[in-house]
């Protein structure tokens, strides 16, 4: 693999969104020679428990724990504290819990890290979902303006607290660079490579384009795990990030 390849293959995130761990680590298998990363959500999770990542980890892949903790700043502290010692590479709270709940998060997952000799996971913090649309931010969330002008503010208190990055959606990341700057990491679900089904998701973009616009890592499930071949899926996706890394 040259340096470019592997390059790209590090911006790649797998959305493991499956009910098992057999299933989970048969697409990992398949799909680690095209994708770095995998992505360990809620559904995931809930059903296989806390050894995946272990599992997942001893496959040689880096693991984003992406469970989007949003409480109040104690019980959230103390959630990313026992999340920092399962040696996920990626954790996630949410920017609208506030910069004292994000603070928190990200101070005891360093301070837990630390005492146990690991290497601190990304603290990473979800804007607004990516199947949310301007009708249902103003009209059923409630929040008045444009999501655009949210998502900057929210990046912009994600770097305040101390945390490492954003998630987004692409529509986004120009915005959230220019506010944020170089080292700052967006990372975008929301992917559709241009032969995929649309789904549930409404502000979206190709692979390509997204790292181009300077994204730090694209999230993809179903237009990988829902293909019939996923590893033919991830390949192709792969070859368009090397084209644009
Ligand atoms: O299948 P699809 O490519 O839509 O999967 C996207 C993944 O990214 C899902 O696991 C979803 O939970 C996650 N995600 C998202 N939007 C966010 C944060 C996470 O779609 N803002």
């Amino acid at each position: 693999m040259t340096q470019r390849e592997q390059i790209a293959k590090e911006r790649l995130i797998v959305a493991l969104d499956v009910d098992t761990k057999e299933e989970a680590l048969q697409l990992t298998q398949k799909l680690s020679p095209y994708a770095g990363f995998f992505k360990v959500g809620m559904q995931l999770f809930y059903s296989s428990g806390p050894e995946i990542i272990r599992l997942l980890k001893d496959q040689g892949v880096k693991v984003f724990l992406d469970l989007k903790l949003h409480d109040i700043p104690n019980t959230v502290g103390q959630a990313a504290r026992v999340l920092a010692g399962l040696g996920a590479d990626i954790i996630n709270v949410h920017a609208s819990g506030g910069v004292s709940m994000m603070r928190q998060a990200a101070d005891s997952v360093r301070e837990r890290a630390y005492a146990l000799g690991l290497a601190a996971p990304l603290v990473i913090s979800v804007t607004v979902l990516t199947s949310i649309d301007e009708q249902v931010f103003n009209n059923e969330i409630g929040l008045p303006g444009t999501i655009q002008d949210r998502v900057k503010k929210w990046a912009t208190m994600t770097q305040e607290a101390g945390l490492d990055g954003v998630v987004a959606s692409p529509r986004e990341i120009q915005t959230i660079r220019e506010a944020c700057g170089p080292e700052f990491k967006i990372i975008t679900p929301g992917i559709r490579p241009a032969w995929s089904v649309v789904g549930d998701q409404k502000r979206i973009m190709t692979p390509g384009m997204a790292i181009k616009q300077g994204t730090s890592y694209i999230v993809v499930g179903r237009p990988i795990t829902a293909n019939e071949e996923p590893a033919v899926a991830a390949q192709k996706i792969l070859s368009e990030i090397i084209e644009v890394v």
